[in-house]
């Protein structure tokens, strides 16, 4: 391949260990085997913030761990997909839905002469605040900004940024009503 990966899982030999043992092992375990209490162990070392009662569920992926914030008592559930790499921040009481995807990292297109995959990536933050309900299978791109208390329904794709309080869903998430 003529394209060089990024890696993400660090650079020591303890940081590769701690990596691999989180999502070769720990991501795996059920929360009905404690798996939420042993993934904790490690998720405090490998992402930049985890407070106080929040819990990631099995199964789900996590790119670039040192760039993801969560307050405290945030869900995650099942199987989501955390790309940290733009740095993804959740405020506190925030859930996320089963099958969820917070992007940060998207292909850059501008040129017709040159293929996507040589363009290079380009990162913008997403930013959750708290009390947020995010329903399944939600998509939410690179720069989106969720404001306090609202609900993304199921199935969104999260292209703009969502007011406080309100609800928003479809492809891409319009506004549906107030809370
Ligand atoms: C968004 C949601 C919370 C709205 O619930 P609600 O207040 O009971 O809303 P209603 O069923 O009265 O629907 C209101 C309008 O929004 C539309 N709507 C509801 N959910 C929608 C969704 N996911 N996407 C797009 N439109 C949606 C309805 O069609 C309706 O439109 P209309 O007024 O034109 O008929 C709910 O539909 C939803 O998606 N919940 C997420 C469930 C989920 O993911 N559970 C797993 C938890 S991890």
């Amino acid at each position: 391949m003529g394209y060089k990966h990024q890696h993400n899982y660090g650079h020591t030999l303890p940081e590769l260990i701690q990596w691999v043992t989180y999502t070769h092992l720990l991501s795996k375990i059920p929360s009905y085997l404690k798996g939420d209490q042993l993934r904790l162990v490690l998720l405090k070392r490998l992402l930049h913030k985890i407070g106080e009662r929040s819990t990631i569920s099995s199964g789900c992926k996590i790119y670039y761990p040192q760039g993801i914030s969560l307050g405290n008592n945030v869900m995650v559930t099942e199987n989501v997909t955390l790309n940290g790499k733009g740095t993804i921040e959740i405020g506190d009481d925030s859930m996320i839905g089963f099958e969820s995807i917070l992007l940060t990292s998207t292909y850059n297109f501008a040129r017709k002469d040159v293929l996507i995959r040589e363009q290079g990536k380009s990162q913008a933050p997403i930013k959750i605040g708290s009390n947020v309900w995010v329903g399944t299978r939600v998509t939410i791109l690179p720069g989106v900004e969720i404001g306090e208390g609202a609900i993304i329904g199921a199935n969104a794709v999260v292209t703009q940024n969502v007011a406080p309080y309100t609800i928003v869903g479809g492809v891409p998430a319009k506004y549906i009503k107030d809370r």
